[in-house]
């Protein structure tokens, strides 16, 4: 079914890891995009790597969306837009620890500035950017969007629920226009080419980007934080999933909606691989599929990891039509594929 709709999506946070890709599937599904992105977390590297893959090229604004009249400013110079992916956010829980409202600030100020925008010009299609951390300690798994969701764990966490509430009672008020909210779990890996890949701020506080800076030596040794859970192997288990396949579910929820298949106007969607994994098997994944042996040493458990996490990811794949592509080897080898892209610039 053809739609109506200008191809022109803004996408907010586009020189970051899930923004960069799903920035190439757009391009590769030939929409139109334009990009605020501050830089505080996201990186023009990120842009031009996109290019290089796509051949096409993107515009940055350098705006911080909790400057509200810098942002009122650019809608005044983009009318046209008919999407917005809103990935621009702060994402680290340990850091949402240690500074609470540098992370309540930047990710709901921003959010509310951004969604007034929306609501004033009756921006038709808007994506929400979230995470299973909204989930907590689940006590049944897989974990469905309909789970009731606790306390958060972290501010972190819990500026993605207060997000996902603001969303949904503004689309309560906003019946024309439609919304749809993306629960990511551990997005890793890269893009085929590793020309775009995963740029940890910092120290990694993730396993993946530590278990490759380990392998090639930036790091000493990986630390598997307890395995001493109540799980197969004593570590705990996540559902990884390729940032590939999160990408492509970008597109698909954005066509979703663009061709009103959409059911209501605030849908919420696991994007989840559905399977659990656990560090330990991670790691044996990572060695198998690279062929690097790598070094790690048992440490004690970090405070604030839910034990077992991951998705029934049935809503996704039935209404959207997505599927993922990509396994936990092809997970490794692109990370790693990476990693060594990068020591290599
Ligand atoms: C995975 C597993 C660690 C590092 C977080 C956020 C989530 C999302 C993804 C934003 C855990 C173990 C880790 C290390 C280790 N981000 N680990 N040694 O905590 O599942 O999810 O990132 O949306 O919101 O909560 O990801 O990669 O930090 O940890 O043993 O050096 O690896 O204990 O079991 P996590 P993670």
């Amino acid at each position: 079914m053809k739609h109506h709709f200008s191809k022109k999506i803004l996408l907010t946070g586009a020189c970051g890891y899930i923004g960069s890709h799903t920035l190439v599937d757009l391009f590769e599904n030939g929409f139109d995009v334009i990009s605020i992105d501050n830089l505080s977390r996201g990186y023009m590297q990120l842009l031009k790597g996109v290019e290089k893959i796509t051949e096409k090229s993107v515009q940055n604004y350098a705006i911080d969306l909790c400057d509200a009249a810098a942002l009122h400013d650019f809608f005044d110079t983009h009318p046209d837009i008919s999407g917005i992916i809103h990935f621009a956010a702060y994402k680290s829980v340990n850091e949402s620890v240690r500074e609470p409202l540098l992370y309540y600030h930047n990710n709901i100020a921003s959010l509310v500035n951004l969604l007034q925008e929306v609501q004033q010009r009756q921006i038709p299609h808007f994506i929400f950017s979230s995470s299973c951390s909204v989930y907590g300690n689940v006590k049944h798994l897989p974990v469905t969007e309909n789970t009731p969701l606790p306390t958060a764990e972290s501010p972190y966490g819990f500026s993605k629920q207060i997000g996902e509430t603001m969303i949904r009672d503004m689309a309560q008020v906003c019946p024309q226009q439609q919304f749809v909210l993306l629960r990511y779990f551990n997005p890793v890996g890269a893009h085929p080419s590793a020309i775009i890949g995963e740029i940890p701020h910092g120290t990694p506080e993730n396993l993946v980007p530590y278990i490759t800076q380990t392998a090639i030596g930036k790091r000493e040794q990986l630390t598997v934080y307890g395995n001493d859970y109540p799980t197969r192997d004593g570590s705990c288990i996540r559902d990884y999933i390729h940032v590939c396949d999160i990408a492509s579910a970008h597109t698909k929820a954005l066509q979703y909606l663009m061709d009103k298949k959409n059911t209501g106007n605030c849908e919420v969607f696991n994007l989840g691989s559905g399977e659990g994994v656990s560090v330990l098997e991670l790691i044996q994944a990572f060695e198998q599929s690279t062929g690097k042996a790598l070094n790690y040493r048992i440490g004690a458990r970090r405070a604030g990891d839910v034990v077992a996490v991951y998705a029934d990811n049935t809503l996704a794949k039935e209404k959207l039509g997505w599927i993922p592509q990509y396994g936990v080897a092809d997970m490794m080898q692109s990370a790693w594929k990476w990693e060594q892209y990068c020591a290599n610039m």
